[in-house]
This record gives C-alpha cells, structure tokens and sequence, in this order.
C-alpha cells in the first residue's frame, strides 16, 4: 500500500490512512456510500454454510461504519475439476445472507483457480454526519464486543478432529450471523468508534482503533466472551499461525496475569466474520447492553477508553 501513489478528493470521507474497514464517499449532504470488498478460502466443509459466512462478513464492513447495505457482487474463483453444484451452493448460501440484510444482489465475477474462494463486493447508504469510524473513541467511553471470540482456534481444532459437533455448531452459527442487528440496534445511540474483529483479532483491531484515536484501551481480558471449547483447544496448542503474527504485529503491554495463558491466545485469535468492536459514550452503555441481550448473540462490556498512555493497548 506504502507504494501506491495518494490520491486526494474533497469528498472521500475516509480513505486508507485510518485502516478502517471500508471507503466512504460524499455524494451529497445527505448521503454518502460505504464501499467494501472481502473474499476467502473456505472456513468450512459445507459449501452453502460458507458461502452464508463469506457474505456474512464481507456485509460486515459496511455494519462496522454503521451504514446499511443496499448492493452486493459475488466475487468468486472455482476450480474446473470440482462439480458446478458446490460453487452454485456457495452462491446460494451467500445470496442468502445478502437478502437477510436487505440489500440487493446483482451479479460479479467468477475466475478459474484451483482453490475455491468467495466474497462480495458491497456498497452501503449512510448519512455523511453518521459515519462510524474506528478513530473517534473517547476517554470514558465504555468498550462492547457483539460476539464471542475463538472462531480461529475451533475451526483449526476441527481440523485437528478435535471438536465436538455443539461446538463446531455455535461457531458457525457465530460466524454466520449478521451484524446488521447489533448496528441497528445502537444505531441512535452515541457510538464514537466501531470497527469489526477479523483477522487482527481483538487485540490488533482494538489496538488500531486506540492508536486512530490518540488513546489507550484497556481490555478486561475476564470479561471476554468466548465460544465454548476454544480455551481448552487454545491450551492443546490449536492456535492458528495467524495468532503468532498478531502477537508479535501489536505492541502491547501485557499485564503478568495473563500472559501465556489460553485468554491471551483467544484475544490474538484472527476471527472470521467476528463481532463489532464499539466504543460508546458511557451514558448509553446501559440501554446498548439491554437492547443487544435481545438479540441471539448478546453484546458483553469488555473494557473502557482511557487517557493516552505509553502503550495504547493495555490487557489485563
Ligand atoms: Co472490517
Ligand atoms: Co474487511
Ligand atoms: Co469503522
């Protein structure tokens, strides 16, 4: 990216330079569109179930920034040896969660390769004044999480063979769900920040947001919500390769109480299609978390914004 020339337009609300989670783009005072592209290698042997959670968290961009989808392309590579059917279940299962969330599907591309990949190109609607970004976090304001973590370290136990079917079911159940209902349900109240947990996991996109906004995040590392079995895969040493790089890629200062414990891999755990990360004034945490318990994955309080401090991510 370092490499590629600037470029500089009055209207481009948020560019590359924050590492947010989506362009946003002025069309008018009104309005504004979220542009965002993600595609993967399959996280799951059903290919319907993938398609749902490659869909599911390319959408979730455009929720990250608090706008709403409203067009979607497939973006697809598929090898010539495998049957058309499982590409066309893929599809299906994205399409699937592109009308969930409202938003229309009207066409995109598929490539030859010889490993299968799937993604959607999405743009979404939002009001220019309204846009979440993951720099805005404010001293005081109260961290939430709007789904476990772990889903990293379940699907590399699973390859393992190592994880029962409740299990593996909840995970998938995680990644599939939308974050349109967490969005929606915060939507008026006063979020200052969001960004949604990927492949950094927690610890790198919660450290990308307090560097953004010039502050220090505390994360109470207890608090975390976390699928069931991934702390004790994490113990047997399922921990994905990602989680090594995001250990080392974020400076933070770890208090002695976790450190080399399973929690600590869990916070570096790459998540697919993870929850939203959302920093809300501390006056409206209370209805936040009541609204959210409605929902079928419930947000958790996970930490607070602090003064800027040395590190800007502190664990405890
Ligand atoms: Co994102
Ligand atoms: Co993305
Ligand atoms: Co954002």
């Amino acid at each position: 990216m370092s490499k590629l020339p600037k470029f500089q337009d009055a209207r481009l609300l948020v560019g590359t330079e924050t590492a947010d989670d989506a362009a946003v783009y002025e069309i008018s005072k009104e309005l504004a569109i979220i542009q965002t592209v993600d595609f993967f290698t399959p996280v799951v042997d059903d290919p319907y179930t993938f398609g749902q959670i490659a869909a599911a968290n390319a959408l979730s961009d455009i929720y990250a920034m608090g706008g709403e989808p409203r067009l979607a392309l497939n973006v697809a590579a598929f090898p010539s040896c495998l049957p058309p059917d499982i590409l066309g279940d893929i599809l299906a299962g994205g399409a699937d969660k592109v009308m969930e969330a409202g938003a229309v599907l009207a066409g995109g591309h598929t490539i030859m390769d010889d490993e299968p990949k799937y993604g959607l190109c999405v743009t979404g609607f939002v009001h220019p004044k309204k846009v979440w970004t993951n720099n805005g976090a404010k001293q005081g304001d109260i961290l939430i999480l709007t789904k476990p973590l772990g889903s990293g370290i379940l699907t590399t136990a699973e390859k393992g063979g190592m994880v029962s079917e409740e299990e593996i079911k909840k995970a998938i159940h995680t990644m599939a769900y939308l974050n349109k209902y967490a969005c929606e349900a915060v939507q008026d109240l006063r979020v200052h920040g969001c960004t949604d947990i990927t492949g950094f996991g927690l610890a790198g996109h919660a450290g990308e947001m307090a560097e953004g906004s010039q502050k220090t995040i505390l994360i109470h590392s207890g608090k975390v919500p976390v699928l069931d079995g991934a702390l004790t895969y994490a113990s047997m040493g399922f921990v994905p390769a990602g989680a090594y790089r995001n250990r080392e890629y974020v400076s933070a200062e770890i208090s002695r109480n976790i450190q080399g414990q399973p929690i600590e891999d869990i916070l570096y755990d790459p998540q697919t299609s993870g929850g939203l990360l959302i920093s809300i004034h501390p006056g409206d945490v209370q209805e936040a978390v009541k609204r959210l318990s409605t929902l079928e994955i419930p947000g958790t309080i996970i930490g607070e914004v602090i003064e800027k401090q040395e590190k800007s991510l502190l664990l405890d």
